[in-house]
């Protein structure tokens, strides 16, 4: 049992471990498949560690003064890790999502008391209009205020090798053959991976990406082949490289599709009783890609970022999904 938290950023982290059963495929069965819950934290995701991180390093470093407003670029999650922490450290936030980013999760960030600005996603990363150069504006142009930089900031992946990557290690109890997760930031994965090989070398890092993201290019050819281009899942997939997109980290990429992802978003809730987010969905896809290449029986975790709250309006809803060619 857990004792009483002091607030709730005691309770960030300590995500449980499911073993996935109905959902893994016949010819797959000689694996073991694992899913790492973070809608568990107090927020609903992965985001809450590097929330809490980011602005723990900020104060330290002295960039964040008491009073002080944090900006950040974010589809979502991260705003929540960053709200709850910065709302009981009593700093403000305003956050700049992209226009793809689901309306209920606007609204949580505005639950928050959260500024929300939202900005075109069909646009170069270096527009002016993008979600990445709006939020660098306002955190020049906004008296005591900072960028949280979750992309580049190396407190992201830093909070992963302090916190995901030990609770991975000891619940799996060293037990563990490959880990895949997507990236967006790259915080996770890399966070996550670094400190998994650091324990045992062999480890293969697998990394999901959506089709339409650069990142698996830029691993296997060192630049881009295949332009980026618009894709459905959120928080995954990239259209620059990010700092803490750790490269050399990673074994191997598996490209997914929407139509793979949005479908095992819904066999997931529907095998497994799991209600997770497109991204998660995504990953195993990737899991499951990964696994028909190994010549032994492995022991696979895969992490699984947020729940379907976020995504009621599109990956669970009949209409948006049939307007978008996904059933
Ligand atoms: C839903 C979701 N899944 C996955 C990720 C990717 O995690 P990371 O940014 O650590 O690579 C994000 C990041 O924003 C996300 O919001």
């Amino acid at each position: 049992m857990r004792p009483i938290a002091n607030s709730i950023l005691d309770l960030i982290g300590n995500t449980p471990i499911v073993r996935l059963n109905r959902i893994v495929p016949n010819h797959l069965k000689h694996h073991e498949f694992f899913g790492k819950l973070e809608y568990f934290n107090p927020g609903n995701s992965v985001k809450d560690r590097i929330g809490m991180a980011i602005i723990n390093e900020a104060e330290k470093s002295g960039r964040l003064k008491p009073g002080g407003t944090i900006v950040e670029a974010t589809s979502g999650n991260t705003g929540v890790g960053l709200a709850q922490a910065a709302l009981l450290k009593g700093y403000k936030c305003i956050f700049v999502m992209p226009d793809k980013i689901s309306e209920e999760k606007r609204a949580i960030l505005r639950a928050y008391g959260a500024q929300v600005i939202i900005t075109p996603t069909a646009v170069e990363p270096e527009d002016p209009q993008s979600y990445l150069s709006v939020s660098q504006r306002l955190a020049k142009e906004t008296p005591n205020a900072i960028l949280g930089n979750q992309y580049h900031n190396p407190a992201n992946p830093e909070a992963h090798v302090l916190s995901t990557g030990p609770e991975i290690w000891e619940q799996m109890k060293g037990d563990i053959d490959v880990f895949v997760a997507g990236a967006g930031t790259g915080g996770t994965i890399s966070g996550i991976g670094k400190y998994l090989k650091s324990k045992k070398e062999q480890i293969k890092i697998i990394c999901s990406d959506p089709v339409g993201s650069i990142l698996a290019d830029l691993f296997y050819h060192g630049k881009v082949i295949t332009p980026a281009h618009g894709y459905l899942v959120e928080g995954v997939g990239e259209d620059m490289l990010p700092e803490n997109v750790h490269l050399k980290i990673m074994d191997d990429f598996e490209k997914v599709t929407d139509a793979e992802a949005f479908q095992m978003t819904r066999e997931l809730v529907g095998k497994e009783a799991l209600f997770l987010g497109p991204s998660s969905a995504m990953a195993l896809v990737g899991a499951f890609k990964y696994a028909q290449k190994l010549t032994k029986p492995s022991k696979i975790l895969t992490l699984f970022p947020d729940s379907g709250k976020g995504y009621l309006s599109k990956a669970f809803n009949q209409e948006w999904l049939k307007q978008n060619n996904l059933i």
